[in-house]
């Protein structure tokens, strides 16, 4: 059984892994911004009431985490796993219509914030068993595979993202800490909407066997959700 925090956990992606760990029967604490309105995870929780901690956490407010931190210290000594995936995205962004508060507010909560819930939740992922960090990523936050499209917000806070997870996995080797950015792949959620190539069973099905893979030698990669590695 692995003791696992998934943030942005009450709908989409994270929705799915949470499901998919339950019913594998692991420890969940899932982290959302709005515990009262997350429908699913309160069904989830009436299933397995003695595995799933619904835990209130909006990623970009630093005393929401430091008090998620203390619930999640309170029913556990240690963390396996860390998945870092709440996320947004901006669409229809052109040069003539760029605004900062959009590019800082995808900057904050898809770049910074996993860094910063990262950093309160070391110690406990630190005693974990062969513990991990995942970086919910993109493919848009690849530069070499950026030829079309704008996603100028999007694609930029995910390559920000991914040079976090590069930093941050070379710090945390020596603590034996695997950390890997993960590209979901195009998973139908309200944010990859109905045309998405992947159901999301499939693709979470296929990123859990990938996750329990992988080694300390795995550490740093930016990896899509079937497995093979995706260019910087
Ligand atoms: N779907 C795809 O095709 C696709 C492709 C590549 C990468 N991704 C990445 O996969 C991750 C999950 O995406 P998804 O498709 O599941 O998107 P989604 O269906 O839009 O769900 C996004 C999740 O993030 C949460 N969230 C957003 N801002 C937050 C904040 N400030 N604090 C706490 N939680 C917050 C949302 O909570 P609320 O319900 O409260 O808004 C929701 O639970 C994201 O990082 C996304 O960039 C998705």
């Amino acid at each position: 059984m692995q003791r696992i925090l998934i943030t942005g956990a009450n709908r989409g992606i994270g929705l799915e892994f949470t499901r998919q760990y339950l019913e594998r029967g692991d420890r969940i604490f899932a982290a959302c911004r709005n515990p009262d309105a997350a429908a699913e995870l309160h069904a989830l929780a009436d299933a397995y009431p003695d595995r799933l901690s619904i835990i209130q956490m909006e990623v970009t407010d630093d005393a929401s985490i430091v008090a998620a931190a203390d619930a999640v210290r309170r029913e556990t000594k240690a963390l396996d796993l860390l998945i870092n995936n709440a996320g947004i995205i901006s669409h229809g962004e052109r040069i003539d219509n760029l605004s900062r508060e959009t590019l800082m507010r995808l900057f904050d909560v898809n770049a910074v914030s996993p860094m910063i819930v990262t950093q309160h939740f070391i110690n406990l992922v630190a005693k974990g068993r062969s513990p991990k960090i995942i970086n919910i990523t993109s493919g848009a936050g690849s530069l070499e595979n950026k030829d079309e499209g704008t996603f100028y917000s999007y694609g930029a806070s995910k390559s920000a993202l991914n040079m976090f997870s590069k930093t941050l996995a070379n710090e945390l080797r020596s603590r034996r800490i695997v950390v890997v950015a993960l590209h979901p792949g195009w998973v139908q959620t309200d944010m990859g909407g109905r045309g998405a190539h992947l159901k999301p069973e499939r693709a979470i099905r296929s990123m859990i066997q990938l996750i329990d893979g992988l080694k300390k030698n795995d550490t740093g990669r930016y990896l899509q959700w079937d497995g093979r590695d995706l260019p910087w």
